[in-house]
């Protein structure tokens, strides 16, 4: 009889450790994005759900591209979770990055919100003074700012910040991600604003929890967790202010349509015309030489100036892709050398146009062309070689 007992004592561990496996009694180590608008949520939200999953949590910031105001990479993002969390709450995802490119594991959304245009309730500004609008720097905001015709920009270094701009006139308007105006109102309860959409592809984003590659177990645990707060309406209550209110209409601001979501349908798009130095085709001419050395250069200045856009691989971001077929396709390329080079060195970066070296955006074109199959020779590229080159961009035969 003792036996008996003890055998099934011993069974009701077992089960209970295949049952939770790998995570059992596990303390959650959640981080979240320090400076970040919708910390207060990321945490009430993450709180609740651990605790439907049975885990406990506690949080930790230290680090996670701290005083880094460029964001953060992917690759900084492995070294946080290898030392300091098992979760990232907060993670921004949208369709236009979408961290495909990493090895990052995602749960579903748990609060789907997007960048608005914001002005002051009482009409505010003048007619006829210029159309400021501010938008943070180097954050999606800044993409859809740029692409609204006839403003000028006010780039401030946070959220709140840019919603300040507004408040306080240095601004006409704002495009910020509405949860900064949730935060900002919460500590500013009497300022009101108009609040519309902002159409434009790098409008709407969704917040997750992120985890490292391995971590399937909690990631399956924590998706349970929403779809059981999702069904009984409780996460709906929690993110309730934080989601924009119904009602908001789409704003009436003309856009440049995005180049690179559509790429065949830029090409039927005539407003898009002389942007670029017309290809012509009777003019059959080699691509302009480039050396090795400045392929090495341009990948790194690629690295700091441009890959936080268009990815760090040319893969495309939230800016397109400038390498492959929508870029240098294998014939009857649209563009050429010398009209990449010239728009590329007065628009770009997008941040700091037409900023750089003329031979630092040479050494970059070269990188480029290398990226896009092109061979290096013993000849330097200049930037008046770049520039006057009619060579159409097509792929280039692999060196
Ligand atoms: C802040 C984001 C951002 C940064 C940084 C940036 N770009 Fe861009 N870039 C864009 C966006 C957005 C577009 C698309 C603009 C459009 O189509 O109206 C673009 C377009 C381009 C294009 C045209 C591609 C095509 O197929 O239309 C080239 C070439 C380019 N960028 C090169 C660069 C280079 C080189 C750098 C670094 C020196 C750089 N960009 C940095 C956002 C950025």
């Amino acid at each position: 009889m003792k036996i008996h007992l003890q055998a099934l004592a011993n069974a009701a561990v077992l089960a209970a450790a295949a049952l939770t496996p790998a995570v059992s009694n596990a303390h959650v180590r959640i981080c979240t994005f320090p400076g970040s608008p919708s910390t207060v949520l990321d945490q009430t939200v993450a709180r609740e759900v651990f605790n439907v999953a049975g885990l406990t949590v506690s949080f930790g910031n230290r680090g996670i591209g701290d005083g880094d105001d460029d964001g953060i990479s992917l690759k900084e993002l492995d070294k946080v979770f290898k030392k300091q969390c098992d979760v990232i709450a907060g993670f921004p995802r949208s369709p236009v990055a979408d961290g495909s490119g990493s090895k990052l594991l995602f749960s579903s959304g748990y609060l789907k919100s997007g960048y608005i245009s914001l002005s002051l309730r009482d009409g505010g500004g003048q007619a006829g003074a210029p159309d400021v609008v501010a938008a943070t720097y180097a954050s999606p905001a800044q993409l859809i700012a740029v692409q609204q015709r006839d403003v000028e920009l006010d780039l401030e270094n946070s959220p709140e910040l840019t919603v300040d701009a507004v408040a306080r006139g240095r601004a006409r308007r704002a495009i910020v991600w509405y949860p900064a105006v949730v935060a900002y109102q919460g500590k500013h309860p009497a300022q009101r604003f108009d609040i519309v959409s902002a159409t434009s592809p790098y409008a709407d984003w969704a917040l997750v929890f992120a985890f490292d590659s391995k971590n399937t177990v909690l990631k399956k645990r924590v998706d349970a967790a929403l779809a059981k707060m999702t069904a009984d309406g409780r996460l709906a209550a929690l993110t309730q202010a934080w989601s924009l209110p119904g009602g908001v209409k789409a704003t009436q601001a003309k856009t440049v349509p995005p180049a690179f979501l559509d790429g065949p349908e830029r090409l039927a798009d005539s407003s898009q015309e002389g942007r670029f130095i017309k290809v012509d085709m009777s003019l059959p001419v080699d691509a302009p030489a480039f050396n090795k050395a400045q392929v090495a250069h341009g990948k790194t200045l690629y690295s700091s100036a441009c890959a936080k856009c268009h990815g760090p691989v040319l893969e495309g971001v939230t800016a397109p892709a400038l390498r492959g077929p929508a870029f240098a396709p294998a014939a009857n390329s649209h563009l050429t050398i010398g009209g990449v080079f010239g728009y590329m060195a007065t628009n770009m970066p997008a941040d700091r146009p037409g900023k750089m070296r003329d031979q630092d955006y040479a050494d970059i074109m070269a990188f480029l062309l290398y990226s896009n199959g092109y061979g290096a020779s013993p000849n330097k590229l200049t930037a008046d070689a770049a520039r006057s080159s009619a060579t159409p961009l097509n792929a280039g035969r692999s060196h």
